[in-house]
């Protein structure tokens, strides 16, 4: 980033787990290719454009498969046989090596990145619907203070404490939504996924699904069909089209929130910070 060109606002890119994994096994990465893209895509935001960046990356296969099969969401709240404690160190193993492979990664391409882990500073109270923003308030100090002396903060999905029912799964989309409404100056948040967006139905299914390339905060979108059937605790499309909502909501005006392909001129578009017309191959929430 060229000192001349930072400007205060914010920009959050959350790299899906469906993008950095093979999400039909275990702890599988995407080929090396996809991989390089998705890194090389970082590295000219992070050059060309004159705003902040916020990274989050989703697990995938390197931490839903472990969580599902030790009901490492619920914790204790479920009356189970499974040792939720095991599920909880197999699952952050998990979660680990991805992260230390996006560490790897971006900072050999020369992006000052360093990592903010949630475990670390994040603790709710009865899972994560039930608990409030006080929970992350650690978390986002951490990440402003990184911010505001030039660092890009790489954040995840994780299996994390959790005072009542022992621990609990936190999605990178949650991270973003907590992020969004605590970092100074946020403009836009982006999910790259492996998408065009949002559909009217399940387009890996429905020849004839349509993209839904705008939604207005209010409006509702019935989307029936599970997306696919993969091992995935925190809820696929469904879970970001519900944080995407919620981020706008907390800041009509001022955030928007796109949903987009990695790799695509629209996903390029999107992290320039341009604003973006109603005809680009993307979902925008504003
Ligand atoms: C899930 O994080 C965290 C764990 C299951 C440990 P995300 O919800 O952000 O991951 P993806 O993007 O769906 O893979």
């Amino acid at each position: 980033m060229t000192t001349s060109g930072i400007t205060d606002s914010v920009l959050i890119i959350k790299l899906g787990g469906a993008i950095l994994t093979d999400k039909r096994s275990t702890c599988t990465l995407a080929s090396p290719s996809n991989l390089d893209s998705i890194f090389h895509q970082m590295l000219s935001t992070y050059q060309q454009s004159s705003q902040k960046l916020i990274l989050i990356h989703g697990v995938g296969s390197f931490g839903h498969p472990q969580a599902k099969e030790y009901s490492v969401k619920e914790g204790t709240s479920k009356n189970q046989s499974k040792d939720v404690r095991a599920g909880l160190c197999l699952t952050r193993a998990a979660v680990l090596q991805l992260h230390a492979r996006v560490i790897k990664d971006l900072t050999d391409l020369g992006l000052p990145v360093v990592s903010v882990s949630p475990f670390d500073h994040v603790m709710t109270h009865g899972g994560i619907d039930a608990s409030s923003s006080t929970s992350y308030e650690h978390l986002c100090r951490r990440t402003q203070a990184l911010l505001d002396q030039g660092y890009v903060p790489v954040l995840h999905g994780d299996a994390i404490l959790d005072d009542k029912q022992s621990c609990t799964i936190l999605s990178g989309d949650v991270v973003m939504r907590e992020l969004a409404r605590s970092i100074l100056r946020t403009s836009r948040c982006i999910f790259l996924t492996d998408v065009d967006g949002v559909f009217d139905k399940d387009p890996k299914s429905h020849k004839d699904a349509q993209l839904i390339q705008e939604v207005a905060i209010t409006h509702e979108i019935s989307q029936s069909d599970a997306i696919n059937g993969v091992a995935d605790v925190t809820g696929s499309m469904h879970g970001k089209m519900k944080w995407a909502r919620q981020i706008v909501h907390d800041a009509p005006g001022k955030v928007d929130v796109v949903i987009c392909r990695q790799g695509t001129e629209a996903s390029r578009l999107a992290m320039s910070g341009a604003a973006i017309p109603t005809s680009a191959q993307l979902t925008i929430f504003r």
